[in-house]
This record gives C-alpha cells, sequence and structure tokens, in this order.
C-alpha cells in the first residue's frame, strides 16, 4: 500500500471531553463499503485513539466514479496494512480491543466482503464480541460520538435520542427520525437519485472531477447563486419526499445549449445555482417534517445532519438556520466524520454492543439493506 495515500487523522482535536467510564470500552472499526478502506479505534468515552483513512479516489478518477471491481480488489490489497497500523499508532495489540465492528451493508458489496471477513477472522480467532453495523446507521450515529456547529465549532458532544436526521450521502438521501440504536423511522426519501449523486454528475456535465460534491461546493462560494434558475422539484407539494433528477435534467438541458469551453465565472455561478436549488429543496423537505412533528407534539431536540453531503458549507449554514428558527439545536459531525470513514463505523459499534446488538451467529453482508430492517 502506498504511505503517501493515507490520510493519518489528526488525533488531537478528535479526543472527546468525556471521561465517564473508568475502563472504556475500545472497539476496533473497519469500513470499506465504497472506495475508502478505513479503520479506526474508538473508546466508549467518545475518544478516537487511531483513525486511518486509505482513500481509492486517484485509484476511479480516471473512470469518473467507483469501479465496484477495482474498488473490491484495492480493499483486498489495503486491509490487513490499514488494520495492523491502525492498532499500532494507538499503541494497541488486538488484546486490548473489547469489540471488532465492520461494516455489513449497504455498499459495494465486493467490497464489503472484504472488510466483513476480516472483522470476522479477528472476531474468531480472538473470541472478541463482533458487531455488523449498517453503514447508513454508522452516518447516523456518529453525531453522538462528535458533533460540531455548521461552521466545524466543536460544542456540546451530546447529541440525545431521539433526533431528526437528514442523512445526504453518495447513495442515500432521507429524513429520519433516529429514535434510538437501531430505532429509525423514514420520514421522507429520494424517488429518484441522491443529493450526492445529483453533485456528481453536475460535476461530471462541467468536466469537473469526481467526486463532484467538494468540487462544486468550493467553485459555488465563488459564483452568483441567482444566475440560473433552477427548479426545485417537489417543493410545491406536500410531504418530505426528494426528486433531484430533473435539476440533472435542467443542468443537461441548458448545457446542451450552452456548451464547452465556459468561463471560470460561468462554471462558479452554475454551481451556486444548481447548488442553491439543492439546499432550498433539503430545508423544504425538512421544514414539512418539522412541522408534521410540531402537529404531532413529537418534535425532537435536534437536527442532525450527516453523510458525505453533510459536509457541504451552503447546507450546514441552510440547515442551522432552520433549525434556529424551529427552536431546535443543530448538530453535524466534524468535516473528516462526515465522508465515509472507520471512526463512525467503531462508534456503531460500541453504541450497538452497548445495547447487545452482536453477531451471535454467522450472517451475510447485504448490499441493500434500509435503516427501517435493522
Ligand atoms: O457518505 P459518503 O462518503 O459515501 C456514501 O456513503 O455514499 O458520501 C459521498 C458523497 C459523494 O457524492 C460526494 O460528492 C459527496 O458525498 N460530498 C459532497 C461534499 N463532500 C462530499 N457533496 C456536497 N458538498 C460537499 N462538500
Ligand atoms: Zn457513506
Amino acid at each position: 500500500m502506498d504511505d503517501e495515500k493515507i490520510i493519518h487523522m489528526d488525533m488531537g482535536a478528535m479526543m472527546g471531553n468525556a471521561t465517564d467510564d473508568v475502563r472504556p470500552t475500545l472497539c476496533l472499526g473497519i469500513e470499506s463499503s465504497c472506495d475508502e478502506t478505513s479503520a479506526a479505534i474508538v473508546d466508549s468515552n467518545h475518544n478516537i485513539l487511531s483513525h486511518i483513512i486509505y482513500s481509492q479516489i486517484p485509484e476511479h478518477q480516471k473512470y469518473g466514479g467507483v469501479v465496484p471491481e477495482l474498488a473490491a480488489r484495492a480493499h483486498i490489497l489495503a486491509i490487513d496494512d490499514v488494520i495492523q497500523q491502525t492498532l499500532a499508532r494507538a499503541n494497541k495489540t488486538i488484546d486490548d480491543i473489547d469489540v471488532i465492528a465492520a461494516t455489513a451493508g449497504p455498499g459495494l458489496i465486493g467490497g464489503v466482503l472484504v472488510g466483513w471477513m476480516a472483522a470476522t477472522g479477528i472476531a474468531q480467532s480472538t473470541g472478541k464480541p463482533l458487531v455488523a453495523v449498517n453503514h447508513l446507521e454508522g452516518h447516523a450515529l456518529v453525531p453522538r460520538l462528535s458533533a460540531t456547529s455548521a461552521s466545524g465549532v466543536a460544542g456540546d458532544t451530546s447529541v440525545d435520542f431521539p433526533y431528526l436526521l437528514m442523512l445526504a450521502s453518495g447513495g442515500h438521501c432521507q429524513i429520519l427520525l433516529v429514535r434510538g440504536v437501531g430505532q429509525y423511522e423514514l420520514i421522507g426519501q429520494t424517488l429518484d437519485d441522491s443529493a450526492g449523486e445529483a453533485f456528481d454528475k453536475v460535476a461530471k456535465m462541467l468536466g469537473l472531477g469526481y467526486p463532484g460534491g467538494p468540487i462544486v461546493d468550493k467553485r459555488a462560494q465563488d459564483g452568483d447563486s441567482k444566475a440560473f434558475k433552477f427548479p426545485r422539484p417537489l417543493c410545491d407539494k406536500p410531504g418530505c419526499d426528494f426528486s433531484f433528477s430533473g435539476i440533472k435534467t435542467a443542468a443537461r438541458t441548458f448545457l446542451d445549449k450552452n456548451p464547452a469551453p465556459h468561463s471560470d465565472k460561468f462554471i462558479n455561478d452554475f454551481c451556486a445555482s444548481f447548488q442553491a436549488s439543492v439546499v432550498d429543496c433539503i430545508v423544504n423537505r425538512l421544514n414539512n417534517a418539522m412541522n408534521d412533528a410540531r402537529v404531532r407534539d413529537a418534535m425532537p431536540k435536534t437536527l442532525v445532519v450527516a453523510g458525505g453531503v453533510a459536509k457541504n458549507s451552503a447546507i450546514r449554514n441552510a440547515l442551522e438556520k432552520l433549525a434556529a428558527k424551529n427552536g431546535m439545536i443543530f448538530a453535524a459531525p466534524p468535516m473528516n466524520l462526515c465522508t465515509d470513514n472507520g471512526a463512525m463505523i467503531a462508534w456503531a459499534g460500541i453504541e450497538n454492543y452497548r445495547v447487545g446488538r452482536v453477531v451471535k451467529t454467522p450472517i451475510a453482508p447485504r448490499p441493500r439493506w434500509p435503516l427501517t430492517e435493522l
């Protein structure tokens, strides 16, 4: 494995402040469901002892997206080193670890299998408990490990159940009420593309590269969000579902009429206008979810955004304002815990272990695994 491709997380910033457990539970978490091979050791006092993310992005970039076969092969080549380095950096051996956790789905099954089999092998050979983590639950629970405000300022780390969750990643876009570990009520979801897919596809149309979300986010910061008019699908309708394919088609149609080369100003304005339509849709749908909750007298205290798209500065800022308007606390994971990472899987491992949700008989990893089926 190529050492310069490994991101060694800055642990200083990641140490939690709760020190309630005398002998904290240590969990080794493994993530391999998409294009990151990652492992982390996290303890039940909210500390990340070590965290390694081996990103395969350079390997997939020339194809404009993740190639599942290449991803699976890259996970196989990286997984042992990633796990060993994670233990070494925390100054721990496998004997010090209390729980093993790995993503068991949903995701690209070739990659999921690599991480899951590694975790199963370690658990079986050491007799340690094993947690099969739903990748989406990793995203959903990580704000309870560590949460920040929209700008990334660390705040009160206690995100208590229940909370309203905007889960927006490359593969999913859902509004959920998180009642507890393993307890998810689906409030709304996309009828077609995910928000992350929309970002990635629009970036690809503009020839900006992969993954598109961070590039569009950056270009949008210098653009005029009113320069182009994009649709706001479903926003004139009640309910909490999303549709992003209309925004994508509008982008395609407009670019067909205005082909490259494009000036920097055109690209920045286009990104800002597209992003504004995604932000408006998310705010509109969450606003409906909050109104429904209010009517049912079931308004949660906290609004949480998670998943790779939660890195988006405009979305974080808009949701912080929306939360304040509705008298809610806003929380988001720190930037490096939004996109796929092993720490979120380790934390979900700890949360599941605490409530006894461990693997008792061998299980098969699942390419599809909705949060409502936990
Ligand atoms: O959660 P994640 O790492 O992987 C999945 O589980 O899918 O999310 C990846 C997605 C990609 O679509 C990427 O473009 C998007 O998150 N993303 C962003 C930003 N950073 C990553 N989207 C918008 N703005 C960003 N700053
Ligand atoms: Zn993810």
